[in-house]
């Protein structure tokens, strides 16, 4: 269904409430690290200052438990700070989300003027999605705009409550561009379309290649997944991490994508070491199987290379999940090999949020991908198919 979107809107001398995902990393001065998230804000927030709205932002920050310090932890006034120059403008900070002082904030904000709030997860109605709570918040605007679309699988006061309570609702434009990519590129992708999965566990990422077992060309699988996979096949994998209770279902993803008859990449060289340190001596295992003793981190550079081939000559090409443990250097170029890759291609590249994001932004490639993705949970839940709450409020 299409949604409808911010545009459609009048938003002239009106109160706009944007539900942002401004959950982003702080670092040990309490400053903003990666602003990703900020940035990818700034077309719906500067559209609606254009039309001048009086924009409200809310969004969450981290996950407080509620304790007096999370306070000083999880506040969202280094958001602020760096909203304000992103915007070369004012952002008024409210020290709370509801309450006679937001009000007070609420009604001297004038039109083209911005006032952010602070962290709604200070609330427990939030994620509880309080019905009283959702109904104080919908009372501070005339319009609500969800463009948070890193937090549109949780049901939450914000994200999906308030929806009821409001007048007029839309879509920004961060998700548009989200459900475009992910949704219609993935669901009707120009073929080929390669997709490449990575990270931890196999049962992390099941419902997505169930899903992509349908639709793509070819899955290219890296990450300690593999290792799950690979022994699902007999192959050894030394000390490497596997699920061991994940091996039979790993055999049966196996035979469906052989029944399917889609090619299922798995690596056939390894960066190995014998303890997963950014100290450890690397060794480049020249096959499918790893000696004892070693485990293995990173895939090898004859597999980047198989890899980096079907994204050549890929139409569409989905990637999720590091190919190893990127966050240490000596196991971080199979990784980055991939961003590279994409970066060269002529697909329409979507890259998912979480790791994968990361390690474009680290590569400085971010403007040469179609789309990265702001949502971790949500971008995998979207491409599993399933439906998220921020996105079906809006739908209704
Ligand atoms: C995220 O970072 O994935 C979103 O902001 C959602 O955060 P949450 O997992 O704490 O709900």
């Amino acid at each position: 269904m299409a949604l409808r979107t911010i545009d459609a809107l009048e938003l002239g001398g009106k109160r706009v409430f944007i539900r942002v995902d401004f959950n982003v990393p702080i670092d040990e001065h309490g400053k903003v690290g990666d602003d990703q998230r900020i940035r990818a804000s700034l077309p719906t927030v500067k559209y609606a200052l254009g039309k001048k709205a009086r924009v409200i932002l809310a969004s969450h920050l981290g996950r407080p438990k509620g304790k007096p310090e999370d306070k000083k932890k999880y506040t969202l006034l280094p958001v602020a700070e760096r909203l304000q120059q992103l915007l070369d403008q004012d952002v008024t900070f409210a020290d709370d989300c509801t309450g006679d002082g937001v009000k007070k904030l609420v009604k001297e904000l004038k039109d083209g003027q911005v006032l952010l709030l602070e962290n709604l997860r200070f609330h427990p109605e939030e994620e509880g999605n309080g019905e009283a709570f959702a109904k104080e918040l919908a009372s501070l605007a005339d319009v609500w705009v969800n463009d948070a679309f890193g937090t549109a699988h949780r049901a939450h006061a914000s994200t999906a409550g308030m929806a009821k309570f409001v007048k007029e609702k839309a879509a920004g434009f961060l998700i548009q561009k989200e459900v475009e990519y992910l949704g219609k590129a993935l669901t009707r992708p120009a073929k080929p379309f390669v997709a490449i999965l990575g990270g931890a566990k196999v049962s992390d990422k099941i419902k997505v290649l169930d899903n992509l077992l349908s639709k793509a060309d070819a899955i290219c699988i890296g990450g300690a997944m593999a290792f799950t996979f690979l022994k699902a096949q007999g192959v050894p994998v030394g000390k490497s991490k596997v699920e061991e209770d994940k091996i039979d279902l790993a055999r049966s993803i196996l035979e469906k994508a052989k029944a399917k008859g889609l090619d299922f990449l798995l690596p056939v060289d390894h960066v190995c070491a014998t303890e997963a340190k950014e100290t450890a001596k690397r060794e480049v295992v020249n096959d499918r199987a790893i000696p004892d003793g070693l485990i293995g981190l990173d895939i090898g550079p004859k597999t980047l290379d198989r890899y980096r081939q079907r994204v050549l000559s890929a139409k569409t090409v989905f990637w999720n999940g590091p190919m190893g443990l990127f966050e240490q250097k000596p196991w971080a170029e199979g990784t980055l090999g991939v961003a590279h890759a994409m970066a060269d291609s002529q697909a329409v590249t979507v890259v998912g949020g979480g790791d994968s994001a990361a390690a474009v932004e680290e590569a400085g490639l971010v403007a040469k991908m179609k789309h990265v993705s702001t949502g971790g949970g949500a971008s995998l839940e979207f491409v599993e198919g399933r439906e998220l709450p921020g996105i079906k409020v809006l739908e209704e």
